[in-house]
């Protein structure tokens, strides 16, 4: 039985003020029985991770340097990260493929990075609306995914998360339906099942986009939704815990 997990992604959104306010509010309530993970901007993971300290949330950076260390300027590594008590690391976002063309090779060297500093990365997959329109869909999540489980070794697939984004659906208050999104995991679920079924049977598969607390139940419930990657519900408490209690 795979545990599901609510991830929030907050973007580019916050400040200190905002990180405490949210977080303490998080913590003050009632906590629901799935797992659940925040991914702030880089500049308050360690505001975050010290507030969450012992708490049953957990904290991820929303991305990582490709590169070890060294004359990158601006660029943050992930043994940095690791080093901040960070546990998860967003990759391959359809925000930093479109804005920073990031390729799936990158998204990659980046696994392996992540890897490397016994972090979890957590690889996102998705189709643009053009892609879906000209029934290119299964094609475009296939080859992200591919490039992941090609690159990487059995043992380091095992701690892998793949979030299923599509393009379309992020921020535009659009949502697959239950049934688009199952189909799709489950594509890419029997994708890493040629590759190994037990692999397969314990990979997290997240739906994200527009995932609010009235839809979050019916995603949820589908057989290979394991959770959610959620981005504008996130900042508010009372709905990622909704959305948190969804995943029961
Ligand atoms: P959204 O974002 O929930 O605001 O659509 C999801 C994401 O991009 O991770």
């Amino acid at each position: 039985m795979r545990q599901k997990l609510v991830a929030g992604n907050w973007k580019m959104h916050g400040s200190q003020q905002m990180v405490t306010s949210l977080l303490k509010e998080l913590l003050s309530k009632q906590a629901p029985n799935a797992r659940l993970l925040v991914f702030p901007p880089y500049l308050y993971l360690s505001q975050a991770a010290e507030l969450l300290a012992g708490s049953p949330i957990g904290v991820g950076a929303q991305d990582c340097s490709q590169a070890e260390e060294g004359a990158y300027t601006g660029e943050v590594s992930a043994a940095m990260l690791a080093d901040l008590g960070v546990s998860h690391v967003l990759l391959g976002h359809s925000e930093r493929r479109q804005y920073h063309a990031e390729t799936d090779s990158q998204v990659l060297e980046k696994a392996k990075r992540v890897l490397a500093a016994n972090l979890i990365p957590v690889v996102c997959v998705g189709e643009t609306l053009a892609e879906r329109e000209a029934g290119a869909t299964a094609e475009v999540v296939l080859q992200q995914l591919t490039a992941v489980l090609e690159g990487l070794s059995l043992d380091e697939l095992k701690k892998v998360i793949v979030a299923y984004e599509p393009v379309w659906a992020i921020g535009t208050g659009l949502t697959a339906t239950p049934e688009q999104a199952q189909e799709v995991h489950a594509l890419l679920r029997s994708a890493v099942a040629k590759v190994n079924k037990e692999l397969a049977a314990t990979m997290l598969f997240l739906y994200g986009g527009s995932m609010k607390p009235d839809n979050a139940a019916s995603l949820l419930e589908m057989p290979d939704i394991d959770g959610g990657l959620i981005g504008g519900a996130s900042l508010d408490a009372d709905q990622f815990l909704a959305i948190g209690k969804a995943a029961e």
